[in-house]
C-alpha cells in the first residue's frame, strides 16, 4: 500500500510488531460505513466519477458480505483492517478501489472507526444497564417490605429493607448510564477530512460526512481530529466506575451467599460445584464480575499512559487503544449481564435476614430517638441512657425489648411503657420515613419513581 519508496520488503519482526488485523478485524463494520459515506461525499462533489462511486459501494458491500460470511482472508502482511478492506475492493473492482482514499488517510479513517465502535459500545452498555437497572427495580418491587440488617464497617447497624438496598445500585447504575452519555455527546463529532493531520486540498464536504453517519458536525481542528482518543479514556472511565459498582454488588452477592450469612441463595444456574467437596455451590459468576474489574481499570491506566507524553499528532502508539479497549468492553459486558442474571435469580431467605436484623441490638438507635421525641431528653444525653441500657441487656444476654420497664427506669425514669412500641425492626423501618429512607412505603414509592426516572415508557409497569 505504501511501497512506491520501498524495495525491501519488512523484517519478520517488523511485520509482526506492526499488524493490527488480528483484533482491529473488529472493526470492520465501521470501516465499511465510515468508507461507503466517503465515497458518496467524493461523488458529491464531483472529486470522483457517480460510476466510480458505484463500483466502490457495490465493492464495499461484497467485502462486507465476504467478512460476515467468513470467506475473507486475512493476513498479517496486509497490516490492519484499512488495508484489508481497500486491497480487497481493489481486487474485486480494480483501479476505481485506488479512488476510494482521495482526501483521506488512515488516520482519520481510524480515528472515525474507534469513534463509531465507541459509539455503538455506549449504546448497548445503556441498554444492558438498563436491563440490570429493570432487574434491580423488580425485585426491590418484591422486597420493599422485606427486613434485612443494615451495615456501617460490615457490623449490624441498624434495620433496613432489602428493596432499599437494591435500589441503591439503582442509582449507582442510573449514574453509570449518565456518564455514558456525557461521553456519546461529547464524542459525537466526525474526524473525516482531517486525511492525514492537515486537512485536504480535495473540495471535500465534511459536513456531509458527518451527518451521514449520525454525528453532530465536523471536528473544529483537524489535527484534534486525528490525534484524540478522549472518546476512549471517557468510556474506559465510565466503565472503570461501573465494573467497581458491580463488583460491590458482586461482592455483596458472594457475602450473602455464605454460610454464615445465607441471606440469599442463588440456583444452579448461577452456582458452580466443586471437584472434591460435594456439599459446595460457590457464586463463581459474582466472583468472575468482581474480578474482571482489574482488567477494566487495567485498560483505563493503560490507555491514559499510551497518550501522556505524545506529541501531535497521530503516533503508532495510539494502535494500542483497541486491545484494552475491546477487552474492557468485553469483560465489562459479560459482567453486567452476569450480574443481571444473578438479581433476577436469587431467591432471599427472609427468615434468615431478619432474624440476624433483629440482633446485636440493631433498634439501639430507635430507643434514643424515643427518648428525644418522647421523654425530651438532648439527644447526645439519649444516647448515652441506651447506651447503659444495651449494657445491661447485653449483660444478661437478652434483647431490648426483653428488658422489664422497672429496670429501664432505674436508669431514666422519664421511660414508660410506650417505648417497646418503637423496639421492634418493623417499627423501626416503618419509622425512617424521611425522603430518601428505608420505610416500606418509602421504598414502594422510589420503586415507581425509579422506574419513571429511569426506564423508558413502554418497560414501566
Ligand atoms: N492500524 C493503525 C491504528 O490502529 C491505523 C492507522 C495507521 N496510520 C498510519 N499512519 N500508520 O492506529
Amino acid at each position: 500500500m505504501w511501497g512506491g519508496r520501498y524495495k525491501l520488503g519488512p523484517a519478520e519482526i517488523m511485520e509482526r510488531i506492526n499488524a493490527s488485523i488480528g483484533f482491529d478485524k473488529r472493526l470492520y463494520a465501521q470501516d465499511i460505513a465510515g468508507s461507503m459515506a466517503h465515497a458518496e461525499m467524493l461523488v458529491a462533489r464531483r472529486i470522483i466519477s457517480a460510476a466510480d462511486g458505484r463500483a466502490i459501494r457495490r465493492g464495499l458491500a461484497q467485502v462486507q458480505a465476504e467478512i460476515e460470511s467468513g470467506k475473507f482472508r486475512f493476513s498479517t502482511k496486509l497490516e490492519d483492517i484499512h488495508f484489508h478492506v481497500e486491497a480487497r475492493l481493489t481486487e474485486l473492482i480494480g483501479p476505481a478501489g485506488g479512488r476510494l482514499h482521495t482526501a483521506r488517510s488512515r488516520n482519520d479513517q481510524v480515528a472515525l472507526d474507534v469513534r463509531l465502535w465507541v459509539r455503538d459500545a455506549l449504546d448497548r452498555f445503556d441498554a444492558m444497564l438498563l436491563d440490570l437497572q429493570t432487574a434491580l427495580i423488580d425485585r426491590a418491587e418484591e422486597h420493599a417490605a422485606t427486613i434485612m440488617p443494615g451495615f456501617t464497617h460490615l457490623q449490624t447497624a441498624q434495620p433496613v429493607t432489602f428493596g432499599h438496598h437494591l435500589l441503591a445500585y439503582v442509582e449507582m447504575f442510573g449514574r453509570d448510564r449518565g456518564r455514558l452519555a456525557d461521553c456519546r455527546a461529547r464524542l459525537n463529532e466526525s474526524p473525516l477530512g482531517a486525511a492525514a493531520l492537515a486537512g485536504s486540498p480535495h473540495p471535500i464536504d465534511p459536513r456531509m460526512t458527518a451527518r451521514a453517519l449520525g454525528f453532530d458536525r465536523p471536528m473544529a481542528n483537524s489535527l484534534d481530529a486525528v490525534s484524540d482518543r478522549d472518546y476512549v479514556v471517557e468510556f474506559l472511565g465510565a466503565a472503570s466506575l461501573c465494573a467497581v459498582h458491580l463488583s460491590r454488588l458482586a461482592e455483596e452477592i458472594v457475602i450473602w451467599c455464605s454460610a454464615p450469612f445465607r441471606f440469599i441463595a442463588l440456583s444452579d444456574a448461577f452456582t458452580t460445584g466443586s471437584s472434591i467437596m460435594p456439599q459446595k455451590r460457590n457464586p463463581d459468576a459474582a466472583e468472575l464480575a468482581r474480578g474482571k474489574t482489574g482488567r477494566i481499570l487495567g485498560a483505563f491506566v493503560a490507555l491514559c499512559t499510551m497518550l501522556k507524553g505524545l506529541p501531535l499528532t497521530y503516533g503508532k502508539d495510539m494502535q494500542e487503544d483497541k486491545e484494552p479497549l475491546f477487552d474492557a468492553a468485553d469483560s465489562l459486558e459479560l459482567g453486567i449481564a452476569a450480574m443481571a442474571g444473578m438479581v433476577r435469580d436469587l431467591k432471599a431467605n427472609k427468615t434468615r435476614m431478619r432474624a440476624v436484623a433483629s440482633a446485636d441490638y440493631s433498634v439501639a438507635t430507635d430507643l434514643a430517638d424515643w427518648l428525644v421525641r418522647k421523654a425530651g431528653l438532648p439527644f447526645r444525653q439519649a444516647h448515652h441512657v441506651t447506651g447503659r441500657l444495651v449494657g445491661i441487656a447485653h449483660e444478661r444476654g437478652i434483647d431490648l425489648h426483653e428488658l422489664p420497664l422497672a429496670d429501664m427506669r432505674a436508669v431514666e425514669p422519664k421511660i414508660d411503657r410506650g417505648v417497646y412500641r418503637v423496639l421492634t425492626v418493623e417499627a423501626s423501618v416503618a419509622a425512617r420515613k424521611s425522603p430518601g429512607g428505608t420505610a416500606p412505603a418509602n421504598v414502594a414509592r422510589a420503586v415507581g419513581e425509579a422506574r419513571r426516572r429511569f426506564l423508558p415508557a413502554r418497560r414501566r409497569r
